[in-house]
């Protein structure tokens, strides 16, 4: 694919992220980098060098925010109503589809991601839909001391993010920030694919709910299991990657649990899970109060 080889920024990227600084806007790459053998880039740092100008112009296509909002309906809104939740923390803006979905129901959010390029592309998103989003530019391994002293009813991290983090420390680190952004009786909702199935089964989507575009496919070319590497390919021909690690349910649960979660619930495809269900998607709602029932 176009630019794989290209590593303009690669440097800087690696001196920024030593110092726990994301990769300001002017020093983000513009094509996807990755090394000779893209199977071997397996590095929590690395969603940094995919998340890259042109990819992000395209992500819209991908996710469809028409046929999302249809596929998840009022999920997250009417979970957030009911428990009473209402300051959030969107720790993986993307492009701001949540972001701006729960604006307009009337939530008070913050949008925060570490890449610039998603940051810009959601903040003209909302621009675009009569919303200005409150956004953070951080990385959720540092995410305390990026939104300042400020403490949520939710965090919600959702679109399969968390599977950008490959190191088992990141994964623990980011789920001690969140748990530590979150009142005393907050919530974390955090959603994954079925990586179990996929690993055990072999890929199949329903095309659903997250990749909801018509006229692009989404498919994994590559799994191990310390990898999954996705190829999103578009009506023109162009093709764009992103590495991940295929988290397991159980062991996100584990994950979520050790961190101090008192309960979690697991949701497939939006719906209460039941023994035999295949879904494409787990959300995962992970409760603070040390009453949680
Ligand atoms: C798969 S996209 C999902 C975006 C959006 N939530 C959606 O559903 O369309 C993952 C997002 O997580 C962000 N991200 C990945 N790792 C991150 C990290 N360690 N800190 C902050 N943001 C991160 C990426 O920059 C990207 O915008």
């Amino acid at each position: 694919m176009s630019g794989q080889s290209e590593r303009p920024s690669a440097e800087s990227n690696d001196s920024n992220l030593a110092k726990n600084e994301v990769v300001p806007l002017h020093e983000s790459p513009k094509h996807q980098v990755y090394g000779e053998d893209p199977t071997q880039d397996r590095s929590t740092d690395h969603y940094q060098a995919e998340y890259v100008e042109n990819f992000v112009e395209r992500w819209d296509e991908l996710i469809d925010w028409d046929a999302r909002t249809e596929g998840e309906g009022q999920f997250f809104i009417d979970k957030l109503r009911a428990l009473g939740k209402e300051k959030i923390l969107d720790v993986a803006t993307g492009t701001g589809f949540h972001s701006v979905q729960l604006i307009k129901a009337g939530f008070n959010v913050t949008s925060v991601d570490g890449s610039a390029q998603m940051l810009v592309k959601a903040f003209d998103n909302a621009q675009k839909r009569g919303y200005v989003l409150t956004t953070v530019h951080g990385d959720w391994r540092w995410l305390n001391r990026d939104v300042e002293d400020q403490q949520f009813d939710a965090v919600i991290c959702l679109g399969n993010s968390f599977t950008h983090l490959f190191e088992e420390h990141d994964r623990r680190r980011a789920l001690a920030e969140f748990y530590s952004v979150l009142k005393h009786d907050g919530i974390l909702i955090l959603d994954q694919r079925n990586y179990d199935s996929i690993l055990d089964n072999g890929f199949s989507t329903k095309h659903k709910y997250y990749y909801c575009g018509e006229r692009v496919s989404a498919k994994p070319i590559y799994m191990d299991d310390g990898l999954a590497r996705f190829e999103y390919s578009f009506e023109d021909g162009s093709k764009h990657h992103l590495n991940m690690f295929p988290l397991r349910k159980d062991y996100t649960r584990k994950l979520i649990s050790d961190a101090g979660f008192q309960k979690i619930e697991t949701f497939g495809d939006f719906k209460e899970t039941q023994p035999g269900q295949d879904p494409d998607f787990f959300v995962h709602i992970a409760y603070k109060a040390y009453d949680a029932e």
